[in-house]
């Protein structure tokens, strides 16, 4: 025998006893692609076959001792069910199913499985109630359980969850689970991150908030929670995102609870029914980057200390009650992008100094008159709402021919939707005609002019906005023949608008009615609103439909 042969001899005889996954793990592995509906393994049976060594099958991991310790198969279009028999691999320690079409429920041998550390079915049908088990001794290893996007119902099951000592992450967003939020939200003193949003959760926010010293992101928005934000929650300080949007929350924010929170990046409140103030102590909270506290019922100033807040990117504080000058922020330092003051009570002068804003709504407040010519100044604005605030200086001081980039420009004084019962109707713009510095806004796809007692005619200009999808120049008293350079305007011709309009957000929603929304501008409808004015002549022939 060669030296050689001897080698590979030896190599055969060390090698061979251990060389591929036990015989009981391949069968383990066999069910679960059993349990797949029929056509519906996606080739996977092409790899994993009986006899070859399931440490190579497509998706698995082993240890150095050839047990199966990860299988993740994402985005494979698995439909069929998941097999318990998968709880019977010995070592396993990850498994991610994620984005497949699996229903049936969830196996709880593999919830509860003494090594699964990660376990990750997001983005399935996976349906039925997690099962409740009483004593779990010792506490599963599950660190991280994602089971977003499926279709769970039932209670979340609280015993069960107090048994999950080690648990880091939880994502049970978007499902069908009703009942309380467990009791004692944090299990583990490493407890990071929860979220339950977007599902059917009733009643208040639990106040055992125990062992929460490391929770960063709490988030059950879009529930049906109700109640007050209990004085516990503010306990756990290292919070970084604090996320109740779409509740029934009422009660105030309280100023002495919120300053705990001082890692605070993102605090979403919008969408509930909290009164009082914001507090003077949220310039405090240094990292805040996204303040959402719309639709509330808020009121009173703002305070000044809002401008310490240097890192704020995003506001919102649409329909409140707010009232007194906007400018008592000093929103120079601001790094903020994007605003929402709409449907308040402010008055005074808007922000004019901030450098970065994209989007701008200061829609239904009482900025009556008193927009300054510095307005122009907000160069990197691409989205702005004036409506309904009785301006009256379109022409000789609003001046945005240097906003390049606007592509969504609202000055009605009546936007569909937006529309507030008590607020009656104003004025507008008396004696005007539709200003030439809109020519030179080229990048324009949405305008709204409508109500504004705006005389002359429609300029023909009107065609070189290229992009121009929606002008809404309805209810003024424009006179004179619709020009014929309205059928020139390229984005309103048949057909052509749908396929060069890009999938582009909004960088605010517009707000249609109340239940009906547009926050893609490719699904806003292409119109041509003329209603309502004081043409003579003839409707040129294609625009009668
Ligand atoms: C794999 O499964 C599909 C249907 O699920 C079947 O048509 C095909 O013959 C199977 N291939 C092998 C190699 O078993
Ligand atoms: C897996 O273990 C369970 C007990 O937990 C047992 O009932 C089942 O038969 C085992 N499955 C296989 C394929 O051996
Ligand atoms: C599971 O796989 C998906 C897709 O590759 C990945 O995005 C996700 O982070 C994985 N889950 C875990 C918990 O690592
Ligand atoms: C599921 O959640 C975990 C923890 O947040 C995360 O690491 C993982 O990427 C998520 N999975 C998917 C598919 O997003
Ligand atoms: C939970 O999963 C959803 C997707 O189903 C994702 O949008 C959300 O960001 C995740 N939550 C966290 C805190 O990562
Ligand atoms: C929401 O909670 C309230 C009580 O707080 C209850 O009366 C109502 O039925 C719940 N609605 C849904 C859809 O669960
Ligand atoms: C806030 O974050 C910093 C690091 O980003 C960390 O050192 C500090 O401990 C955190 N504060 C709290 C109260 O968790
Ligand atoms: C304003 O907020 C209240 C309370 O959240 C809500 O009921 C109402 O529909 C909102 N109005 C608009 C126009 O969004
Ligand atoms: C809104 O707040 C005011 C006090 O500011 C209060 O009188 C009113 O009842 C509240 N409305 C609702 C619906 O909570
Ligand atoms: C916070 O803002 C207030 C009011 O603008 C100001 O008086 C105060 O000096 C600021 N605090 C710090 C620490 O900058
Ligand atoms: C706002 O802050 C800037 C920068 O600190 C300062 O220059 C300016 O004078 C302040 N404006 C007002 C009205 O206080
Ligand atoms: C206008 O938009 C372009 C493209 O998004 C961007 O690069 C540019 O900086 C913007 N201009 C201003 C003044 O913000």
């Amino acid at each position: 025998m060669t030296f050689l042969g001897l080698v590979v001899l030896l190599l055969l005889t060390f090698a061979s006893p251990n060389s591929s996954c036990t015989e009981k793990e391949q069968r383990f592995l066999l069910d679960f692609l059993a349990q797949l509906s029929h056509g519906g393994n996606s080739g996977l049976n092409m790899s994993w076959v009986h006899g070859t060594d399931c440490c190579a099958w497509e998706g698995v991991t082993c240890r150095g001792d050839n047990t199966v310790m990860g299988i993740s198969l994402t985005s494979k279009g698995l439909t069929g069910r998941i097999s318990p028999s998968l709880g019977n691999l010995s070592g396993l320690m990850n498994l991610n199913l994620s984005h497949n079409s699996l229903h049936g429920s969830l196996p709880m041998e593999l919830v509860l499985h003494s090594t699964i550390v990660v376990l990750d079915v997001t983005f399935n049908q996976l349906e039925g109630s997690l099962q409740d088990l009483q004593s779990l001794n010792p506490g599963p290893p599950l660190q991280v359980l994602n089971i977003s996007s499926n279709f769970f119902t039932g209670q979340f099951p609280s015993k069960t969850w107090g048994a999950m000592k080690n648990l880091v992450a939880v994502n049970a967003s978007n499902n069908r689970f009703t009942g309380q939020i467990p009791a004692s939200i944090c299990v583990s003193p490493s407890f990071t991150e929860l979220d339950l949003s977007r599902n059917q959760f009733s009643s208040n926010i639990p106040q055992g908030l125990d062992d929460c010293s490391m929770l960063r992101v709490l988030k059950a928005g879009h529930n049906n929670l109700s109640g007050i934000l209990p004085h516990e929650l503010f306990r756990a300080t290292s919070l970084e995102q604090l996320s109740f949007p779409n509740n029934g929350l009422h009660g105030v924010l309280d100023g002495s609870q919120v300053v705990k929170l001082s890692n605070l990046t993102v605090l979403d409140l919008g969408s509930n029914g909290l009164s009082g103030e914001v507090p003077d102590s949220i310039g405090q909270l240094r990292r805040l980057e996204e303040l959402h506290l719309g639709n509330n019922n808020m009121s009173g100033e703002l305070p000044p200390t809002l401008g310490n807040c240097t890192n704020l990117r995003y506001i919102s504080l649409r329909n409140n009650s707010f009232t007194g000058y906007l400018s008592k922020v000093n929103f120079t330092l601001l790094d903020l992008s994007i605003a929402d003051f709409s449907m308040n009570y402010f008055t005074g002068t808007i922000p004019e100094s901030i450098n970065n804003l994209i989007a701008l709504r200061l829609a239904y407040n009482n900025f009556h008159g008193q927009f300054s010519s510095k307005i122009g100044n907000l160069r990197s604005l691409s989205f702005l709402s004036l409506t309904n605030n009785s301006s009256t200086n379109i022409e000789d001081v609003i001046d945005l021919r240097r906003c390049k980039n606007l592509t969504t420009l609202l000055m009605g004084s009546n936007f569909k939707g937006e529309i507030m019962p008590q607020v009656k109707s104003i004025d507008g713009f008396q004696n005007l005609e539709i200003p030439l510095w809109l020519s030179k806004l080229t990048k324009l796809k949405i305008l709204d002019l409508s109500s504004n007692q705006l005389t002359g005619s429609i300029p023909s200009w009107i065609s070189r906005l290229h992009f121009l999808f929606f002008p809404d120049i309805s209810s003024n008293r424009l006179l004179r023949d619709i020009p014929t350079a309205l059928m020139k305007m390229t984005m309103l011709q048949a057909e052509m608008n749908a396929e060069q309009l890009d999938p582009e957000l909004l960088e605010l929603p517009i707000y249609w009615t109340p239940s009906r929304q547009y926050r893609l501008l490719g699904a806003f409808p292409a119109a041509l609103h003329l209603g309502n004015n004081k043409f003579t002549g003839t409707t040129p022939p294609r625009l009668v439909k």
